[in-house]
């Protein structure tokens, strides 16, 4: 009984005054995640320290940072924190994404003990892209999202808030590119790490002009004018010329050339004041931008006024025009529209004959002489006529 009441003594009596047992480094390798700009610390505890034994924390490269509580680093981010008697913490702060590595802790006895700390700084997720990309239809068009952050972060893309799922890498690229490659693309990148980053990058389809004239053929009489209109969709927004034939037209006494953007197109026109024989011919409105050209064309012809009956001679004959306007109601099944008739009550011997023209609300025209009566099937509810009067007075002696 006594023995062993003295053994159980000795036992305590060791635990107490750390006796001669060795100095031991708990060296279980850790890992320490840390987000970047805040502070890591570094834990190394030795158990039965003593006073000749020396604490020494090493950097990822191998210089030393410190001995027991004293820093031997220029490095003033780094200080040795004691919380517990046994403990050597390393405190970096403001850490960076290069403080990332092994860190050793090492107790200097034979052989040494290490202990092992890897430092993972995390970084959120960081883009560069630009912000805006013009590519012509057809071209490839290439976004790039170039993304950092630790660990790498995953990238996803959205166009006008539709997930592509198909791209999921920091470029995203479409070979062919159509109409409806425009829009608004997103794209965004996470890591785990708040707070995730996104970019916006608006897309331009460009491409060359389409150009349309309204009308291919317009009648029209010498001395009277005329205006001819065409619609230009373009992108990036065209110049447009007009041709009278082969020659470019300017903006004169003579022409008016007038344009106005409306819905992404821009319709054009060019008004001849007065037409003259040789303004008769092709108009061509030709548009170009950095995508390429496009043109479309009308031909202004002329109206012809027959002023000379059979029954008269032109000798004895004085011709005279005058025109009026008419507008007529007809049904989509009317065939014909009624032909005017023309008298005068002041003198029966007048003959005449006369010229009209049917304009229908689509602005095509359709000319006609007296006397043909049938005119083609009008779908519109009302023709516009002009009647453009010749009249002759005979002198019948
Ligand atoms: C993204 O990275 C690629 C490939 O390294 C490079 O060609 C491109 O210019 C970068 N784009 C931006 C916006 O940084
Ligand atoms: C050009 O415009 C016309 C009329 O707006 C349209 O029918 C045609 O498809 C367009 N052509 C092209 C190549 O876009």
């Amino acid at each position: 009984m006594h023995w062993n009441a003295f053994v159980a003594y000795f036992a305590i009596a060791s635990c107490v005054t750390h006796g001669n047992l060795e100095p031991f480094l708990e060296s279980t390798e850790t890992h320490i995640r840390t987000k970047e700009g805040s502070s890591a610390i570094l834990t190394c505890i030795v158990t039965n320290m003593q006073q000749n034994r020396r604490v020494k924390w090493y950097t990822p490269d191998g210089n030393t940072i410190s001995i027991n509580d004293k820093i031997y680093t220029s490095d003033r981010r780094m200080s040795i924190l004691q919380p517990l008697p046994g403990t050597w913490s390393l405190r970096i702060q403001g850490v960076r994404q290069r403080d990332s590595g092994l860190y050793r802790c090492i107790l200097d006895t034979e052989p040494v003990q290490t202990k092992n700390v890897n430092l993972h700084v995390q970084v959120p997720p960081r883009i560069s892209a630009s912000d805006h990309t013009s590519v012509g239809v057809g071209k490839r068009l290439e976004l790039w999202c170039n993304v950092t952050g630790e660990p790498t972060p995953e990238v996803r893309w959205f166009k006008d808030n539709t997930p592509l799922l198909e791209h999921t890498s920091e470029h995203c690229i479409v070979e062919s590119t159509s109409m409806r490659d425009k829009g608004a693309y997103e794209c965004v990148a996470e890591n785990g790490v708040t707070p995730s980053a996104t970019a916006n990058i608006n897309v331009d389809i460009l491409f060359p002009p389409n150009v349309t004239c309204l009308i291919e053929r317009i009648g029209q009489f010498v001395n009277r004018q005329t205006k001819i209109e065409c619609k230009v969709v373009a992108n990036p927004e065209a110049t447009v010329t007009w041709y009278h034939d082969a020659t470019p037209l300017k903006q004169t006494w003579k022409y008016r050339i007038e344009s106005f953007s409306e819905d992404g197109e821009t319709r054009h026109s060019l008004s001849i004041t007065t037409l003259e024989r040789f303004d008769f011919g092709k108009y061509i409105c030709f548009a170009t931008n950095s995508e390429g050209s496009g043109s479309s064309a009308t031909h202004v012809y002329e109206m012809q006024t027959r002023s000379t009956p059979s029954s008269t001679t032109s000798s004895s004959s004085t011709a005279s025009t005058a025109t009026s306007t008419f507008l007529i109601e007809s049904t989509p099944t009317t065939k014909s529209v009624p032909t005017p008739s023309i008298h005068s009550s002041s003198n029966p011997q007048i003959s005449a004959t006369y010229t009209y023209v049917i304009t229908t609300h689509s602005s095509e025209q359709v000319a006609g002489q007296s006397n043909s009566a049938s005119i083609t099937i009008y779908r519109c509810p009302y023709v516009i006529l002009t009647v453009a009067l010749i009249w002759i007075e005979s002198n019948h002696a």
